[in-house]
């Protein structure tokens, strides 16, 4: 219980004192009621004084900070174009947010609007790479460096017969039997590993519809713009039809080879028999050719023997018919002689000069005479000791009446005498000709030189003519029976080809050296008979 005793005043006198009492439990009492009406009062006043300062914060931030959140939010969604302004009376910090908001709005504006176009060619481009990815008649696919699918074509889709959107994400193990997906992933790491593109050709089986191809494949590496490996890229081609054509070529080659084989074996059957009728062809054409030659000579003989026939006989017939006066004439000089020496012999040398000069004429014409009896002579005998420089000397006594005043003859002959075993007639024939020729080559006037020497066991000639000379062209014909350049009735062409047989026939060798237009070198080379041998 508490007491409380308070003295009572009155002023300046004590009037006494009053003593209170109160129990303890009116106390308690009282003071809970006070407590719970201070609480009451506090709470009271702390639930004004919080809306109060709520109704202040939001009026001050949290209402510019809402209109603020708004705005971003507009922005967020990507309206841009607003314009917006704080209705706050405080202005400080939140006016500073605005503007800088306002200034990232502009920003964000211009930024807005780049992204729109990038995004409007990122589009264009996505749109062109879509058609572009379903245009590709090729399968087309990206895996990652470990085998996982990154992209593909619709035409791909049709290998796995499944979407990209399935896919993606996964292997060729989740497609394909284990033997073929190894395949695939052997190349795949063949392509990284060589960092070049591999090439591989496979039969598979579409999935969407189960029909039978051959893919040739091609496998790149592919890497990223840092040069990290990123990737391959891989590229099919449908070359079934591609094959099969191949495949039907190759087939026709080999039927063709057969052909060409079976044909080859016919050829060469066929071949071999030509090849024999050609050799027995061969034959008669040898046998033939042998008979023509055999003609050719027997016919150079005939024209030869007719030759020399018609002019032996000519020849003979005039020796003889000159022979009878010349005959005369000696007989009629003899006697005038004799006359003269048992009659006259005082006068017989006025008339001695005469005499000579007829016995002069008597012995040229015998001469005469004599040189066309050497060449009529019909000898076959080739064992005769023929001088070569007397029948020189013949011929040019039968040649003297062309060559007057129009050719300059010279004769250098070695002094030992050239006997040659032969026919003195055909060897007169041989030369007739060969000097005929260089006379006849000689147009106005001109000059012949007759060389002979003897070297070993051969006699040496060498007849040079100034004249008109041979063409190198025309040099390898002369022998040719029948070549001639002389017009027609001047030469037959059998000259020099009858010429080239009787050297052949006396073992000795006959060659014509010429420049046009300034002469002509005929070398004859004939064996010494024995006899005679120096
Ligand atoms: N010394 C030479 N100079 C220039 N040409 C020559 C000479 N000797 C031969 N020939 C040429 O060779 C050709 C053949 O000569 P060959 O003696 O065989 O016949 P030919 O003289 O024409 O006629 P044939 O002698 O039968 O009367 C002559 O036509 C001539 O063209
Ligand atoms: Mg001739």
């Amino acid at each position: 219980m508490l007491s409380s005793v308070q003295t009572i005043h009155i002023p300046d006198e004590d009037i006494g004192t009053i003593e209170v009492v109160i129990t303890p439990k009116f106390l308690e009492s009282h003071l809970k009621n006070i407590r719970i009406g201070i609480i009451f009062i506090i709470a009271a006043l702390a639930l004004v004084l919080i809306l109060v300062l709520y109704l202040l914060l939001w009026h001050i931030v949290l209402k510019p900070l809402k209109q603020l959140e708004h705005f971003a939010l507009q922005v967020s969604k990507g309206e841009v174009n607003i314009s917006y302004s704080l209705k706050t009376p405080f202005i400080g910090e939140l006016e500073n947010l605005r503007t800088s908001i306002s200034a990232m709005i502009v920003l964000l504006e211009s930024r807005y609007g780049m992204l729109q176009q990038e995004i409007k060619h990122t589009r264009e481009s996505e749109n062109l790479f879509r058609i572009l990815n379903h245009s590709i008649p090729d399968l087309v696919w990206f895996k990652d460096p470990n085998g996982i699918y990154l992209s593909c074509n619709p035409k791909f889709e049709k290998l796995f017969g499944a979407k990209e959107c399935d896919i993606l994400g996964k292997t060729d193990y989740d497609f394909t039997d284990r033997k073929l997906a190894d395949l695939y992933r052997e190349s795949d790491l063949k392509a990284i590993s060589e960092n070049e593109s591999v090439v591989h050709e496979v039969n598979v089986t579409f999935e969407s519809d189960s029909h039978l191809s051959v893919l040739e494949t091609v496998k790149v590496p592919v890497h990223g713009v840092e040069g990290n490996l990123i990737g391959v890229l891989g590229i099919s081609r449908d070359i079934t039809e591609k094959k099969r054509v191949e495949n039907e070529l190759e087939k026709h080659r080999n039927n063709l080879e057969l052909l060409v084989r079976e044909r080859t074996i016919e050829l060469a059957s066929a071949n071999e028999k030509l090849t024999s009728a050609f050799e027995a062809l061969l034959n008669e054409r040898e046998k033939l050719q042998t008979a023509l030659d055999e003609l050719q000579a027997i016919q150079k003989q005939l024209i030869h023997s007719e030759k020399m026939a018609s002019v032996g006989l000519l020849s003979a017939g005039i020796a003889h018919e000159i022979n009878n006066p010349l005959n005369f004439i000696k007989g009629g000089i003899l006697g005038i002689e004799d006359y003269f020496e048992s009659n006259l012999k005082d006068h017989i040398d006025e008339v001695e000069l005469f005499i000579t000069s007829i016995n002069t004429g008597i012995k040229r014409a015998s001469e005469i005479v004599s040189s066309l009896s050497h060449y009529s002579r019909q000898d076959d005998l080739n064992h005769q000791e023929c001088d070569i420089h007397s029948i020189i000397d013949n011929c040019l006594i039968m040649l003297q009446n062309q060559m007057r005043g129009k050719v300059e003859v010279t004769k250098k002959y070695t002094e030992k005498r050239c006997l040659v075993a032969g026919s003195e007639g055909k060897l007169h024939q041989a030369f007739l000709n060969i000097i005929s020729n260089a006379e006849q080559a000689i147009e106005n006037t001109g000059t012949i030189e007759i060389n002979s020497e003897v070297n070993q066991n051969m006699v040496v000639l060498t007849i040079t003519d100034s004249g008109y000379g041979i063409s190198p062209d025309n040099i390898p014909k002369i022998f040719d029976p029948f070549f001639t350049t002389k017009i027609v009735g001047k030469g037959t062409g059998l000259g020099l080809s009858i010429t080239y047989n009787i050297i052949q026939e006396h073992n000795g060798s006959i060659s014509y050296l010429s420049n046009q237009g300034s002469g002509t070198i005929v070398t004859i080379n004939l064996p010494i008979s024995k006899a005679d041998k120096l």
